[in-house]
């Protein structure tokens, strides 16, 4: 059984079709891919999957449950994280306090997290881990505006490791990093590959080939190939389309 699922899924906005008939199957432990040109869908689908819109058709299934249309917050709590395309972290803030605000259990505790995230030497020890997970251990005290580029979307895919997530979406995480920063993005990605369900979104071919499992390729707002990299080079379609360019 795959961990998550789509089935079906259908979406309008208006008279506008953006989903139409989206299955997909995530696999526990792999590293799945989605690709596909601008405007084809996928940041939508990513917002049915994580409960930021319900579908008009279709369900969602996480390890087997039913969560359609769930709400963004409790399908988070379930275990589903996500960066977003665009970043939102607290500037002023330092590294160790962007990932302690994020954890639940000082978000729990409610009052000053970033206070008890410094007191207790259990959070600070979660915050540190996370910290390393995410290649960010010496960086710790820079404050978050500090940081360059390639280290912020370190820093995000941090806070959304920080609820533990069983399975992590990812939107477009190379989007604006040049190649030394694409590969240090590519070096994390493939230390996290294995310890938990992780989906992309990506436009840069390489960066996803090399590390995907398996890939769907949505064009207008449906699936129209699926499979290894390997396979989807073979894919006529894909090459047709001018999604294979891999150089
Ligand atoms: N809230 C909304 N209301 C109306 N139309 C929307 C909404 N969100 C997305 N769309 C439309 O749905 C289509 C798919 O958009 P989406 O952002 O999912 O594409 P994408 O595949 O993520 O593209 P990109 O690669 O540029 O990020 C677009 O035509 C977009 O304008
Ligand atoms: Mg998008």
């Amino acid at each position: 059984m795959a961990l998550f699922e789509a089935r079906e899924l259908h979406l309008r906005f208006g008279d506008r079709v953006v989903l139409e008939n989206v299955s997909l199957a995530f696999k526990a432990g792999k590293l799945s891919g989605i690709m596909g040109p601008n405007g084809a869908g996928k940041t939508t689908c990513f917002n049915v999957l994580t409960g930021r819109y319900k579908p008009n058709r279709g369900r969602v299934l996480l390890e087997g449950h039913d969560i359609t249309g769930r709400p963004p917050q409790e399908i988070a709590r379930l275990g589903v994280a996500r960066s977003f395309q665009l970043m939102t972290l607290f500037d002023e803030f330092s590294v160790f306090e962007n990932i302690a605000v994020a954890l639940p259990a000082t978000r729990a505790r409610g009052y000053d997290p970033i206070g008890q995230a410094y007191a207790d030497p259990a959070l600070t020890w979660d915050v540190q881990q996370i910290l390393e997970s995410a290649g960010l251990a010496g960086r710790a005290d820079d404050p978050a505006k500090a940081l360059p580029y390639g280290a912020r979307r370190a820093l995000e895919i941090g806070v959304a490791l920080a609820c533990k997530p069983k399975l992590l979406f990812l939107d477009e995480p190379t989007a604006g990093l040049g190649s030394d920063g694409r590969a240090r993005l590519a070096d994390l990605v493939r230390k996290l590959k294995g310890t938990l369900t992780i989906v992309i979104i990506e436009h840069d071919m390489e960066f996803l080939f090399s590390l995907a499992d398996e890939i769907s390729v949505i064009h207008w707002g449906q699936v129209i190939a699926r499979g290894t990299p390997a396979e989807l080079k073979a894919n006529p379609w894909v090459g047709a389309s001018n999604l294979g360019r891999l150089n």
